[in-house]
């Protein structure tokens, strides 16, 4: 019987190392065939990924420019994969989560009639603007699929409140199958970048910052906060692998440039980002998927953004949402360096976002949906 050709497609960083592992689960399958198509929305940050996870896109639209506009990506992605689509033909396309690119290859493959599957599927701020584009993003995307991967429950549910019940399954996140391929604790530092750091004699802080709805004061608040807490604390190092964004890199170097402790950086290899997580003491982000790992590491989070589509690690107590006033942001930091008691209480290992076995979740739903395997997987249960 000829196998199932599921393309997957994304663009961006964070798309390229949560569909890592299932493009490798897709190849292992006596089911599925995989086809990558990359729209390259980013490049040497999508590179970066598919060199650690060994992946060579079949098809690569290449369409990034420096600072291109939303309408841009979603127009030359929509474009592209036009024309991919109608050669490479595929039975199911699989996008994931909420960029300009997972909104187009949803749209492009319903142009074509092709089943779409939306891994990541159900997380809601119910707020249009926050995250921008990508809350709008998700809930189109939520609207074209046939197949939608909820990582959690209450993600699931959210689907439910807006009628989607067909084709739902709790799986996970791909993210920790991820995170397990790459942290190991006999993981030695290639990047040069990172050889100066003392992890026996110093606290490490990891810092990553780039959402659009940060752009202007936001962004600014959080660079001043950071900069009064390396005046207080001698002893710590912030870490900041500087996303390309010109606006983000702009901001970082105009606020933090120069300073002895604050370590402005180029994007870390995947494997380089998830080991420096693993021996960081605090991680303060306003990323999405940084909430996510950072749980299953134990390691605490300020959630540098007024709101999350991620609660569950809030609830289990590893994350906190510190906002983006400036004041804020230094206040709770500094309860984290000084206070253990507040520390211990935050840095547990928790996994609301799964155990490593979604993407054979995901494989096996798919197997199930184009009738070869007679009963669907079991959903993921948080321990
Ligand atoms: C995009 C996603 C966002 C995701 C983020 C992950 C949208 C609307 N936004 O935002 O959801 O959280 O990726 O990082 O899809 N650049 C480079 N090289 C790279 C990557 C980016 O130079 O490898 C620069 C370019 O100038 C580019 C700019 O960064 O124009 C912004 O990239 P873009 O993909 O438009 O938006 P992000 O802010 O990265
Ligand atoms: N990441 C990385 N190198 C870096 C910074 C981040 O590999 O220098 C990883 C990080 O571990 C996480 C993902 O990139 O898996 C998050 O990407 P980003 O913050 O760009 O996007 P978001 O998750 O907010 O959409």
């Amino acid at each position: 019987m000829e196998k199932i050709k599921v393309m997957t497609v994304f663009g961006t960083r964070p798309e390229a190392i949560k569909m890592a592992p299932l493009v490798h689960a897709l190849a292992q399958s006596e089911h599925t065939e995989p086809i990558v198509c990359v729209t390259a929305q980013h490049r040497e940050m999508l590179d970066q990924v598919l060199d650690i996870f060994k992946i060579v896109p079949q098809y690569d639209l290449d369409i990034m420019e420096k600072s291109q506009t939303l309408a841009k990506i979603t127009e030359k992605s929509l474009h592209g994969l036009d024309g991919v689509l109608e050669e490479a033909k595929p039975d199911l396309v699989l996008v994931h989560g909420d960029t300009s690119t997972t909104f187009a290859g949803a749209l492009a493959a319903f142009y074509h009639k092709i089943p779409v599957g939306h891994v990541e599927a159900g997380l809601r701020t119910y707020d249009k603007y926050s995250p921008f584009p990508e809350e709008v993003n998700r809930r189109l995307v939520g609207q074209i699929a046939s197949l939608h991967f909820a990582p959690t429950e209450r993600n699931r549910r959210n689907l439910e409140r807006e009628q989607i019940t067909d084709g739902v399954i709790v799986c996970g996140n791909t993210v920790v199958d991820a995170i397990r391929l790459t942290v190991d604790p006999a993981f030695a530092f290639r990047d040069e970048q990172l050889q100066p750091l003392d992890f026996e004699n110093s606290r490490v802080a990891l810092v990553t910052a780039h959402r659009r709805e940060n752009y202007g004061e936001a962004m600014e608040n959080i660079c001043r906060a950071i900069a009064r807490l390396s005046d207080r604390y001698p002893d710590v190092h912030f870490v900041y692998p500087v996303h390309l964004s010109p606006y983000v890199r702009e901001t970082a170097q105009k606020f933090l440039g120069g300073r002895d402790r604050v370590h402005l950086i180029h994007p870390l290899a995947v494997d380089e980002m998830h080991n420096l997580m693993a021996r960081s003491y605090l991680i303060m982000t306003d990323s999405g998927g940084l909430q996510e790992e950072a749980p299953s590491l134990g390691k605490p989070v300020l959630v540098l953004r007024r709101e999350t589509e991620r609660p569950e690690a809030v609830e289990a107590g590893t994350v906190k949402l510190a906002g983006v006033d400036e004041e804020d942001i230094f206040r709770m930091a500094c309860e984290l360096f000084d206070d253990p008691a507040a520390y211990d209480r935050m840095a547990h290992a928790v996994n609301p976002y799964g155990d490593g076995k979604t993407c054979g979740r995901i494989v096996r739903q798919i197997a199930y949906y184009f009738g070869r395997e007679e009963q669907p997987p079991a959903p993921f249960r948080p321990e």
